[in-house]
């Protein structure tokens, strides 16, 4: 039986990584191991040929200024409720995500408001670049958040596949920043909304916060590191308490601990399933998954650990979650990039419709998948990257025509923003969906290495 699954294993392995030319693919170069049989014998076993040594933050103890952040990170006394802090909704035991399955949480003074995006993990977040258009894969040292916008207007449309990013090289891509529409560059600035906003922890203005703080039973370690007269000026003390927030997130090596078995499968150290090395395979394929042309799985050639996004934003036209209240007005509709929240970009129309891509790392804790939340299973997110264009059916409601009514959380004036470039959304109705079930079964495997906490059997 193991001798079968290995055979098997060794002529699926080969068989994608001719088809989808993963020769290039560096540091675990499948080409040599085709060449090389015993590389192909350890591949086959479930080990990494090619282990690599990942770069990971240090663990250090917390400085003065993280310790008081993760004081306020806590704090329920900073909402008007008195019962919501920043842990309530990124709950660090998943992985800083929500603790259930709910589109979205409740804030407000009585908890009875409903948010309007799902809750992201933080976890993962410290190398997350500042919001800004330019070129696909490049750092552009010349562009900056001004200049940015206008050159992207009526920029090309960049295609991508998990092997080549050269034809998407030319194209300017929106990029990077916090929130699913990066509308925050910092953590510092970020803090600010959600401890304001009247839907989540409703702290009020920026005096009532730092009334707030005034009060807090880390008032006194506030006041010493920031000097006796900090409560003095309002804006100076919460711009303080949201610095020192940023710092616990930075510092805290749980928000970026890089224990998955993934991580240690990449150095050697963990042995995957055959089925999650299947799933490694189709997630890598262009043809069939694709998810690694946009959740990056390679380390870096200095070490860093994958983060399985590449910061970009795209419209997958998930469908409309009608248990989400504010989707109770049909005139309603999230844009992302181009509103409700940010505005700087309502008449770049071109990328109405664009989320951020998050990262992977810890997806098979989650129970609400998208930006509003409309699934609660991984199982029910392959189905939409299967069928979205080959039984669209099973993913948009119908309309009286019996037609199903294709990104439906969308005005039908963007709808033409959906990504239809890239696999998996190539199919055609009632043609092939990209993955079979096995092959949606084995992704959703490699997924669960993804999860924080793993013990490689030999020791870390
Ligand atoms: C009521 C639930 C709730 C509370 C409380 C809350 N958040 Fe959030 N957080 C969210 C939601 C929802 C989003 C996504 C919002 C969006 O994209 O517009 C988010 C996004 C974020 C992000 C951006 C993550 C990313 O992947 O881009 C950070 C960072 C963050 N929150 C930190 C905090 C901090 C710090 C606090 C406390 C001061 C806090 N949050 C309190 C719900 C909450
Ligand atoms: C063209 C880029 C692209 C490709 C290809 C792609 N994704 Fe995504 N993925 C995204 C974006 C963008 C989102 C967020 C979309 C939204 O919320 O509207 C997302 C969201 C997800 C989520 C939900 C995560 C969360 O925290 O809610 C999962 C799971 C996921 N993708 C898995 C996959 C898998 C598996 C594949 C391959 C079958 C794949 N993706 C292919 C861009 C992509």
């Amino acid at each position: 039986m193991r001798g079968i699954t290995r055979a098997g294993l060794i002529l699926v392995a080969i068989l994608a990584a001719a088809a989808a030319g993963l020769a290039a693919w560096s540091p675990l170069p499948l080409a040599e191991w085709l060449r090389d049989p015993r590389a192909a014998f350890f591949y086959a076993e479930g080990w990494n040929p090619y282990p690599v040594r990942l770069l990971r933050p240090m663990p250090a103890p917390l400085s003065a200024m993280a310790q008081l952040g993760k004081k306020i990170f806590f704090d329920p006394g900073l909402s008007s409720s008195r019962r919501l802090s920043c842990a309530s909704c990124h709950v660090p035991r998943d992985a800083y995500g929500p603790a259930g399955a709910l589109p979205a949480m409740f804030g407000g003074q009585a908890l009875t408001l409903q948010g309007v995006r799902a809750v992201p993990s933080l976890r993962y977040l410290e190398r997350q670049p500042n919001f800004g258009i330019g070129p696909d894969n490049a750092e552009d040292e010349t562009a900056n958040r001004s200049t940015m916008p206008p050159r992207g207007a009526g920029a090309p449309r960049a295609g991508k596949t998990a092997q080549n990013s050269v034809n998407a090289a030319a194209g300017l891509v929106p990029q990077g920043g916090l929130f699913w529409d990066g509308r925050a560059d910092t953590l510092q600035n970020q803090a600010l909304i959600p401890l304001s906003s009247p839907f989540e922890m409703d702290g009020g203005s920026v005096a009532e916060i730092a009334a707030r703080l005034a009060r807090a039973s880390y008032a006194p370690a506030f006041a010493r590191l920031f000097g006796p007269s900090v409560f003095s000026d309002a804006q100076m003390a919460v711009a303080e308490a949201m610095f020192a927030v940023a710092r616990y997130q930075i510092e805290d090596i749980d928000f970026h601990p890089y224990t998955s078995k993934f991580d240690f499968w990449l150095e050697g150290k963990a042995r995957m399933s055959p089925a999650e090395l299947r799933g490694f395979l189709v997630f890598n394929d262009p043809h069939k998954g694709n998810c690694a042309a946009c959740h990056l799985d390679r380390p870096g050639a200095d070490g860093l650990p994958p983060l399985f996004t590449d910061h970009q934003f795209e419209a997958l036209g998930v469908p409309r979650n009608p248990a989400l209240a504010v989707n109770r007005d049909p005139s309603y509709f999230d844009l992302g990039l181009c509103g409700p929240f940010r505005t700087d970009m309502k008449t770049m129309t071109q990328y109405c419709g664009f989320f951020a891509t998050p990262s992977l790392r810890n997806v098979a804790r989650r129970r609400t998948f998208f930006h509003n939340g409309i699934y609660n299973s991984l199982q029910q997110v392959l189905d939409f990257y299967d069928f979205r264009d080959t039984y669209p059916e099973k993913v948009y409601p119908d309309t009286r025509k019996m037609k199903p009514d294709m990104y439906n959380d969308l005005p039908q004036r963007y709808r033409s923003n959906v990504d239809k470039l890239d696999a998996p959304f190539t199919g055609t109705p009632s043609g092939q969906p990209p993955l079979a079930a096995q092959e949606v079964q084995d992704v959703i495997a490699f997924l669960g290495t993804l999860t924080d906490g793993y013990r490689p059997p030999g020791g870390t």
